[in-house]
């Protein structure tokens, strides 16, 4: 963002971009803004999990959950009500992101890159039973570019599905952001091969001007021979 400089009346007031005051003027009057800062959410994002759990019922009391890319936390904080976790005979829930989250009651917070191939390894240490529902919102930052930021968002999904199967329970589901540009049909088709059913979903609350959907994968069939959990 640019900032301006001293003039000879005083400090003059920070300038802002053309597209960070879009941004401004888009949270102003954007009602799942006031309606997360309400509720105490995180993110205006815990809506779409909400929207997308209300559908496809996926955290159950009880459950384990991983949810990558998970800051600043509201997915978290939607799916440790759900799951109940922390309370005696609830669920789990482990999150994980290359930025660490506040505190939420019992989450655990991981930090790490899911493209790099260790991480797995220190998310089943914390998933020892494996996790019942795997969650991706992953996305990279912005360049601006249209073409690159798909890429980058078709090699998160990648990721996330590879970090699905390392940790996933036979039967779990998996939920990830996709970006609607053709590699999306390539990970459907793959998904198609290891789950019983794949969904895509748009949740209302996802804005509508944005290329972004969610599949939804449930019954998950590692192939036989290959480590469920
Ligand atoms: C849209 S935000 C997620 C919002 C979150 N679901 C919520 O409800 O608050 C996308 C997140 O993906 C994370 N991310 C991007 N690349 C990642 C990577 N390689 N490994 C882990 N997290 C990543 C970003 O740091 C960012 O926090």
């Amino acid at each position: 963002m640019a900032t301006g400089g001293k003039s000879k009346s005083g400090p003059s007031k920070p300038q802002r971009t053309a597209s960070s005051q879009r941004w401004l003027k888009r949270q102003h009057s954007d009602p799942f803004v006031a309606e997360a800062r309400d509720k105490g959410y995180r993110s205006r994002a815990a809506f779409k999990l909400i929207e997308i759990d209300d559908k496809f019922r996926l955290l159950m009391g009880g459950k384990a959950i991983l949810d990558l890319g998970a800051a600043p936390g509201g997915w978290s904080q939607i799916a440790a009500l759900r799951v109940k976790a922390g309370e005696p005979r609830g669920g789990i829930v482990v999150a994980a992101d290359l930025t660490p989250i506040d505190p939420i009651g019992g989450v655990t917070d991981l930090v790490m890159d899911l493209h790099d191939a260790k991480s797995t390894a220190v998310l089943r240490k914390h998933l020892p039973e494996g996790a019942d529902v795997v969650l991706s919102d992953m996305a990279p930052q912005a360049t601006g570019h249209r073409s690159v930021d798909f890429l980058r968002s078709a090699a998160l999904a990648e990721s996330a599905f590879a970090t699905a199967e390392d940790v996933l329970k036979p039967g779990g589901a998996f939920v990830v952001k996709v970006m609607r540009s053709g590699a999306d049909v390539d990970l459907e088709k793959d998904l198609k091969r290891k789950f019983r059913e794949v969904k895509a979903f748009k949740p209302k609350s996802s804005r509508q001007d944005s290329a972004e959907m969610y599949l939804v994968a449930r019954g998950y069939r590692p192939v036989s021979g290959e480590p469920a959990t």
